[in-house]
């Protein structure tokens, strides 16, 4: 399969065609359009550098890092996660740059300090999507004052494995509570300056094919809200 390397030149990203190529399919709930890693990867790392995407859910930055010829370590807390990278994987059959294993995001131990080429994630939004009943590691099943506590902790542990003069992306979006908006994409940006990080762009993504898109609108209109329709892609810089 020819794929075309279409490359983002803005900070406005917009994917109404999701991207279908190799096995990227919109099946793991919340999973991020493989256009969003693959820009990210060409724009900030070499052939051969090593990727990490500690929140890898379905396995669309391993996908897309193995792809691009990059090594790429693959963690999640959920083994339903961790059992449909394994399988997604299968169809690089002779690449065997990558590791995949559970691992909590807050607490990087089995990575080295000052290791990584690249991060390239996409954390819960706080509890906006639960990928679990009773994971207790699992973030996605914290309110908004522990999710903050905990992302404080992935945030130091992203400065600690990335190497000096490399990039942390991380993709985050807003959610509202009794009609008010509840910035969790400004909350989140702070919290990666506060560890150390740099702010080198900031990107608007729009938000398309979501699931409850229909209800939000019928919501929004009962009570005159704007629907949220974009998220936020912070890219930070470690000097
Ligand atoms: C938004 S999803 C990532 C989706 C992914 N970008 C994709 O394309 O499939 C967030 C992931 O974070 C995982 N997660 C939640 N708490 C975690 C933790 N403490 N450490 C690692 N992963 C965690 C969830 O299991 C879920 O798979």
């Amino acid at each position: 399969m020819i794929i075309i390397e279409t490359i983002e030149n803005t900070t406005i990203w917009d994917f109404p065609d999701r991207g279908k190529w190799l096995n990227h399919d919109g099946k793991y709930r919340g999973n991020w359009s493989p256009h969003v890693p693959k820009n990210l990867i060409i724009r900030y790392s070499q052939e051969g550098d090593v990727i990490l995407d500690q929140f890898i859910g379905g396995g669309t930055t391993l996908i897309e890092a193995c792809r691009l010829n990059r090594k790429c370590i693959a963690l999640d807390i959920n083994n339903n996660a961790l059992n449909l990278c394994k399988e997604k994987i299968r169809i690089f059959k002779e690449n065997k740059n990558y590791f995949i294993g559970k691992c909590d995001a807050r607490n990087l131990s089995i990575i080295k300090n000052n290791s990584i080429d690249l991060i390239c994630t996409h954390p819960p939004y706080a509890n906006i999507i639960k990928y679990s009943k009773d994971n207790e590691k699992d973030i996605s099943l914290l309110g908004f004052d522990e999710y903050f506590k905990s992302m404080k902790e992935v945030a130091k542990s992203c400065y600690r494995v990335l190497k000096h003069k490399k990039y942390c992306c991380i993709l985050i979006g807003d959610t509202r509570k009794n009609g008010f908006i509840q910035p969790l994409g400004f909350n989140v940006m702070n919290i990666f300056l506060q560890q150390g990080f740099i702010l080198k762009e900031i990107i608007i993504k729009k938000q398309n094919n979501c699931k409850f898109t229909d209800r939000w609108k019928g919501i929004c209109k009962k009570r005159n809200l704007y629907l949220i329709e974009h998220e936020y892609l912070f890219v930070f810089y470690k000097i």
